[in-house]
């Protein structure tokens, strides 16, 4: 058996339409089952929805032998493990927003992020010292109620940064899905994780 960790979400959705080109069977994914877990014994794939940060860990441990997660969790957690193919889904953009009106404060910047690793890495790199404010959601709201300056999160179609009034103020780097494989799974069950690469790569 193949065991494939997906992401829940939104880009889960793309997940569940790149799957089904690639000749998965569709009623195995129907997501909105309450099933846990997924199995085709005559294709020898074994499926599970998990939380789109928690998809690395059940490839690194072998609970899965893959798994589609974004490009920002791999950079902030760095996870042993390899990375297969960037699979051109939930396409987005690690960016420094703020209010509409920003300017720089005297004093140390406040950032606000779900992503201290990429953020402290980014200012590291501009040799600016920030105060960083870790958070785990919703991390617009934060310069909305004066809890910081400015964040650093993703941004997909825009819609959340228009309707609260804020803007990108840098761009820090472009992201997608990423297929991920656990180390030891790659040399053992080397030929049906290929075949699943091939039939993902026709797509
Ligand atoms: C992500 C991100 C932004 C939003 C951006 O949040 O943190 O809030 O999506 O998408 P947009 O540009 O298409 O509006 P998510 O939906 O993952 O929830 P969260 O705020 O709880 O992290």
């Amino acid at each position: 058996m193949l065991n494939v960790a997906l992401p829940k979400g939104r880009m889960g959705e793309e997940v569940l339409d790149l799957l089904k080109q690639a000749g998965c069977q569709s009623s195995l994914l129907a997501k909105d089952s309450r099933k846990l877990v997924m199995e085709d014994p005559q294709s020898g794939m074994r499926y599970f929805w998990v939380k789109p940060s928690d998809v690395a860990v059940y490839v690194l441990h072998g609970a899965a032998d893959l798994g589609v997660v974004g490009k920002d969790v791999l950079l902030e957690t760095h996870p042993d493990v390899y990375e297969l193919l960037d699979l051109g889904l939930g396409v987005c953009r690690m960016v420094v927003a703020g209010p509409e009106g920003f300017t720089k404060p005297v004093g140390k910047l406040r950032v606000a992020t779900k992503y201290p690793g990429i953020t402290q890495r980014y200012y590291a790199g501009q040799n600016q010292d920030i105060e960083l404010i870790a958070l785990n959601g919703s991390i617009e709201l934060a310069p909305i109620v004066g809890l910081s300056d400015v964040f650093v999160d993703i941004v997909q179609t825009g819609s959340t940064l228009a309707d609260n009034n804020m803007r990108i103020l840098e761009e820090i780097m472009p992201m997608s899905a990423r297929l991920i494989v656990n180390i030891a799974s790659y040399k053992f069950k080397h030929d049906d994780i290929r075949r699943m690469m091939e039939a993902l790569n026709r797509v």
